[in-house]
């Protein structure tokens, strides 16, 4: 896992990565109206940070960013309903959450909140529950929340509930620009077709494991940017512009809106970062791969 966990006083913090797609494949549509996926993915340090507390009764969940709904329906507060239903423990707790991780970006920073706060309460409750079974929970949760269980790096099948951990020795620079507006997973797996020829992630996962990041640059492959690009402007403008980036390579992330580009050099990604800022295209951010074990 790439969580970062600590105390301050009787509060646990955990810090929670986002992450970015290198390959994503649709490999078919499933009678529960999901798609069957193939997926590389690797986390990025850039971190939601949520604080834990225990309280007398009840779930209290505040966020940091006023258009994250904190009902019923944020999955900070579903994931406690989730463990409190498995568990029979029915203890208060408060959650605040710090979001950085841009919504509505494809980084799965609701994913990434929710797995985060199945480890902190399996470890505030004293449950002893398996990454395997914690995936599992994550699972009914999101598409995406079984992959922190595996990161920083893994390769996602089923609608994303199936996941093996991927060895990536590299360190790997990447320019995020998240643009001012964000894209809805949902309407934009409405627009997918399922391909004829669906692109293998062998070459990638073999390029990842061997370090070669001039090759990781060239194979990035994402299926719903053609999707993504017929909803959004931003990220056609993006993609536009990306070409005469100086990277390794270039591709929207999950189902957007965010667009990363893989850079050769932590320089390179610092002097791509500045120009994009001075474009005034969104949030820019320089992020790495946390690195493995
Ligand atoms: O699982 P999650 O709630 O994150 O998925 C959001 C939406 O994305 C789903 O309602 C579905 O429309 C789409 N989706 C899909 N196939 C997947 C994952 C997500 O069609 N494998």
């Amino acid at each position: 896992m790439t969580m970062l966990f600590s105390h301050e006083g009787n509060r646990l913090i955990v810090q929670t990565p986002g992450k970015v797609n290198l390959h994503l494949e649709i490999l078919g549509k499933r009678p529960d109206g999901y798609h069957e996926l193939e997926t590389l993915i690797v986390a990025v340090g850039l971190y939601d940070r949520l604080e834990f507390q225990q309280q007398e009764s009840g779930t209290t969940v505040t966020s940091s960013d006023p258009e994250l709904s904190v009902g019923d329906d944020n999955l900070v507060t579903r994931a406690i309903a989730l463990v409190r239903q498995e568990s029979g423990i029915e203890t208060g707790v408060s959650v605040s959450l710090e979001k950085r991780i841009p919504m509505a970006a494809g980084m799965a920073g609701g994913s990434s909140d929710a797995a985060a706060t199945l480890a902190a309460l399996n470890l505030l409750w004293g449950l002893n529950w398996s990454r395997e079974r914690m995936a599992e929970l994550g699972g009914r949760l999101g598409s995406d929340v079984p992959f922190f269980f595996y990161a920083p790096a893994a390769i996602c099948r089923g609608r994303g509930e199936i996941v093996t951990s991927c060895p990536c020795p590299a360190v790997l620079h990447f320019v995020v620009v998240r643009p001012r507006e964000g894209l809805s997973t949902k309407s934009v797996f409405s627009r997918i077709t399922v391909p004829d020829e669906p692109v293998s992630v062998s070459p990638m996962e073999n390029a990842l494991q061997a370090g070669d990041t001039e090759k990781v640059g060239q194979l990035l492959h994402n299926r719903l940017e053609e999707a993504s690009l017929a909803l959004s402007e931003a990220v056609t403008d993006l993609q536009r512009r990306a070409n005469s980036w100086n990277c390794l390579g270039h591709r929207m992330s999950g189902s957007g809106s965010a667009y990363f580009a893989l850079c050769r050099s932590a320089e390179d990604a610092d002097e791509l970062a500045r120009q994009l800022r001075e474009q005034n295209l969104g949030s820019v951010f320089v992020v790495t791969n946390p690195s493995q074990g």
